[in-house]
């Protein structure tokens, strides 16, 4: 089965062409209004129009150049693997950043990444309003407008720009703001910017040093976690789990340990 499976160039090649049309799926419908189409774990959790048009332009695209690949996306979950079963697993973020997008801050990108037998070996994460697009390969490096990429070498917890994220729900918010307020004594600062898979991305290239955030599903991370990797960032959990829905911290290895020992004492994944 694996002999028929592509490189993980050739996987990127198509993640890309495909991102890089959603994207501007994405924008155009921005410009011509955004329209909310219904809410999902919470009322502050909205899915736009485009959430649901760019990953469906997404799964049809990948229909046509994968047919027996299957796919995971945000907004219509998985779909089964074509008879042949390739062994191939997209997973999709149509738009990741969906509340800038609402608000018209150009900070949201589509995320599209590769698994082959459950490993994460090509992804690509495009600001659709930039343009500004990371890849990565597994082994081959992060790169960004033909610079390979490469993470903070920071080695002080105290001097570190760290970013995280909110999960939609109330409780898991108020919970995650009291590790935020404990943490933001022993840091640089930090930074809410509102898309999971840019914050990974800026990590991979030092324009945040490290980021953390509890509660992220697959398609939030797959293809900047990736880009974080091969640009030299540490990511994983707590206690040596890999990054999880309980909690994702991607850090250069220096950063790692202190932000993890300190993320463990204050509980950060634990919580609702
Ligand atoms: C969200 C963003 C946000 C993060 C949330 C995610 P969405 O994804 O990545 O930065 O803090 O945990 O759910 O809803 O914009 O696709
Ligand atoms: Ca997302």
């Amino acid at each position: 089965m694996t002999s028929s499976v592509p490189t993980p160039q050739e996987l990127l090649k198509i993640a890309t062409d495909v991102a890089r049309d959603a994207a501007d799926t994405a924008y155009r419908m921005r410009a011509e209004g955004v329209f909310v189409a219904a809410t999902k774990t919470t009322v502050t959790d909205v899915v736009t129009a485009a959430d649901r048009a760019v990953e469906r332009q997404i799964l049809d695209a990948l229909a046509t150049l994968r047919p027996d690949d299957s796919v995971l996306g945000e907004e219509y979950g998985g779909s089964a693997a074509g008879e042949a079963g390739s062994g191939v697993r997209w997973i999709v973020d149509p738009i990741d950043g969906t509340v800038n997008y609402l608000y018209g801050l150009p900070h949201c990108a589509v995320s599209v990444a590769a698994e082959v037998d459950g490993e994460v070996v090509a992804g690509v994460v495009r600001n659709l309003y930039t343009g500004e697009e990371w890849t990565a390969t597994a082994g081959g490096g992060a790169w960004r407008a033909g610079e390979r990429l490469r993470c903070s070498g920071e080695t002080d917890l105290g001097q570190a720009l760290v970013a995280t994220g909110f999960g939609y729900d109330p409780r898991r918010r108020a919970h995650q703001a009291r590790v935020v307020a404990e943490l933001i004594p022993h840091v640089r600062d930090i930074r809410r910017l509102g898309a999971a898979a840019l914050d990974l991305c800026l990590a991979a290239e030092g324009r945040v040093d490290v980021y953390y955030e509890k509660g992220l599903a697959a398609w939030d991370h797959a293809a900047g976690a990736l880009v974080a990797t091969e640009a030299g960032l540490r990511v994983a959990g707590l206690g040596g789990l890999p990054a999880g829905p309980e909690l994702l911290i991607a850090a250069p290895p220096a950063l790692f340990p202190p932000l993890h020992d300190r993320l463990a004492a204050l509980d950060a994944a634990g919580g609702p």
